[in-house]
């Protein structure tokens, strides 16, 4: 018999269409499959929907605040169903890139240079600080988003009105800007599924970029790089996924510029519509839509 799926998508977070749309594509392909699938909102009716349709597993479709950060892994935990991808502890480490940067720099995995701020400082203070550690441009980031959100390369004029459109965030990370090259490496469990490289029109892999396909970021696979300089990105983001702690797949970022590969953050709950990356780079490597979601759901536990 084939398994009871309840798909756990929306929650309240900016990344709530993604994750629609990632538990659509999800519910869709199990269906197909002859599945048994309901989709529910992680909100006041989740334990009420548990109890009528009584799924064998949970897949969690979430992204961002709220679903990726260790807040509902917290609630399944009590549930006792099995659920997919990472637990609480490794979810909210991945989530604040704080935290992870400093597990990452522990654990000597490269990544930009950076510091926090918060809004009790001035902003005059701020580029005094800038100077002193990086250099312009630099990267302005909320540490608890995903897809983009609120991602600004800033160079010194225009760092101010930047900085206040933030304000409602109580800490932001100011990052060296790195150039180069973009590439995201994918991991399933303790296998190096692969990697891809994407090339965005914009400036940068912003929201647009990554979600409009009329901004036509270039996906390019098989990466071209050296056997030795693949396997080593590939071992970076396994060490990263293990010194976080996590579980199922994982997605970490990167920017790889003179020879060196920088770790940007490590996704616990990467998107998975169709035109996903990682269902991309599982494609490549012979695992289709259906079976990285079979093996998702293979791999769930109650206890993670
Ligand atoms: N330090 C940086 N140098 C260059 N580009 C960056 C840097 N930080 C972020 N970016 C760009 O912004 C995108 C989103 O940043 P990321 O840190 O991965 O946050 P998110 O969680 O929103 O995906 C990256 O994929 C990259 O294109
Ligand atoms: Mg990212």
């Amino acid at each position: 018999m084939k398994k009871k799926v309840l798909i756990l998508s929306g929650g309240i977070s900016k990344e709530r269409l993604i994750s629609l749309d990632t538990g659509l594509q999800v519910a869709k392909e199990l269906k197909k499959n002859g599945y048994k699938v309901k989709i529910s909102e992680p909100d006041n009716n989740l334990e009420k929907n548990i109890k009528n349709f009584k799924p064998n597993v949970i897949f969690n479709a979430l992204h961002g605040q709220f679903g990726e950060d260790g807040y509902i892994q917290t609630i399944l935990e009590q549930f006792n169903i099995p659920y997919t991808h990472s637990g609480v502890i490794p979810s909210s480490i991945a989530m604040d890139k704080e935290i992870s940067k400093k597990i990452f720099i522990k654990n000597k995995i490269k990544t930009p240079k950076f510091f926090t701020f918060s809004f009790d400082m001035r902003v005059l203070n701020l580029i005094k600080k800038i100077e002193k550690k990086l250099s312009f441009p630099v990267v302005v980031k909320p540490l608890n988003e995903g897809s983009s959100v609120n991602v600004y390369i800033c160079d010194k004029k225009n760092l101010n009105n930047i900085v206040k459109k933030l304000r409602n965030y109580k800490k932001i990370m100011i990052e060296e800007f790195i150039g180069g090259r973009e590439i995201q490496v994918a991991i399933m469990g303790k296998t190096k599924l692969g990697a891809i490289e994407l090339k965005p029109k914009r400036k940068f892999y912003d929201y647009k970029a990554k979600y409009n396909s009329s901004a036509k970021t270039e996906h390019i696979i098989p990466v071209n790089l050296s056997k030795k300089k693949f396997s080593q990105i590939m071992n970076i983001a396994l060490k990263a996924h293990k010194v976080i702690g996590c579980k199922g797949v994982t997605r970490s970022d990167f920017k790889y510029y003179q020879g060196k590969f920088f770790l940007l953050e490590i996704n616990t709950q990467p998107g998975m519509t169709k035109l996903s990356l990682v269902p991309e780079i599982a494609e490549h490597k012979g695992i289709n839509f259906l079976k990285l979601i079979e093996w998702i759901l293979k791999d769930a536990s109650t206890k993670r």
